[in-house]
C-alpha cells in the first residue's frame, strides 16, 4: 500500500491502520506519550544498512510516509503463528495483564531486538512505552530473556527479521514477507519527510 496515494495525507498513521483493520496499535494519549501505537519504521539512509525504529505512529501524518515501508505488530509473528521471541518472552515472564499496552512493548522490543550492533538490551528501547497495570520488572525481565536467548542460540543476528532478509529470501530460507499485516511501500525516497524516532532520548539513536 502506498498511504498517501489512496488516504488523505494529514490522517494520522494510527487512524489509518484502524481503519484498514490492523487493530493492534492502540491509542492511548494520542499525543506521543504513551507508545500504545508503537510501529517500526524501516529507516534505509543512504549508505546505511536499513534499521527498525520505533515510531509512534499517532505523530505520523500519512502524508510523511510516502514511500516508506512500516511494520505493524500484526506482522510480527511468524508466519506459521508461532509467537516472536519478544512476544513470547513477554507471555513467559507475565508482561501483560489488560494488554493495552503490550502491542506497543512488542513494536519496541522488536525494534532492540533487530539494533545493529547490540550486545545486550537497551533499557532505553522502552522508555516512550507506559503500563498502567502489569508493572515494569516482567516487561524488563522479558526484555533481558529475549536478549540472552539471542545470544545463546543466533551467533549471526539478523539485521531485520528473517522473513524480511532479502539474502534469505533469494536463497530461499524464507520467503519475503508479504507486508499484508503491515504497511508496505517500495523504497525510501531520500527526499520524504523524515519522522521523530519514538525513543529520541537514546543517545546512539539517529534523531527525527
Ligand atoms: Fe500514546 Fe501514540 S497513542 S503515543
Ligand atoms: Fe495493562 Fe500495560 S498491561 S496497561
Amino acid at each position: 500500500l502506498t498511504c498517501a496515494r489512496d488516504h488523505e495525507p494529514h490522517v494520522s498513521l494510527l487512524a489509518y491502520l484502524r481503519a484498514v483493520g490492523l487493530t493492534g496499535a492502540k491509542e492511548g494519549c494520542g499525543e506521543g506519550e504513551c507508545g500504545a501505537c508503537a510501529v517500526a519504521l524501516v529507516s534505509r539512509e543512504p549508505g546505511q544498512r536499513a534499521r527498525l525504529l520505533a515510531v509512534n505512529s499517532c505523530l505520523l501524518p500519512l502524508g510523511a510516509l510516502e514511500g516508506r515501508t512500516v511494520w505493524s505488530v500484526e506482522g510480527v509473528a511468524n508466519s506459521d503463528g508461532s509467537l516472536h521471541p519478544v512476544q513470547r518472552a513477554l507471555a513467559e515472564r507475565g508482561g501483560s495483564q489488560c494488554g493495552y499496552c503490550t502491542p506497543g512493548f512488542v513494536m519496541s522490543l522488536f525494534c532492540e531486538y533487530y539494533r545493529d550492533g547490540r550486545t545486550e538490551y537497551d533499557p532505553e528501547a522502552i522508555s516512550g512505552n507506559l503500563c498502567r497495570c502489569t508493572g515494569y520488572r516482567p516487561i524488563i525481565d522479558a526484555a533481558r530473556l529475549t536478549a540472552r536467548r539471542m545470544f545463546m542460540w543466533v551467533p549471526q543476528r539478523h539485521l531485520m527479521p528473517p522473513s524480511a532478509c532479502l539474502i534469505c529470501a533469494s536463497v530461499g530460507f524464507f520467503q519475503a514477507p508479504p507486508f499484508a499485516a503491515g504497511v508496505a511501500s517500495e523504497s525510501a525516497s531520500a527526499s520524504a519527510p523524515q519522522v521523530r524516532e519514538k525513543n529520541s532520548s537514546r543517545p546512539e539513536a539517529t534523531r527525527y
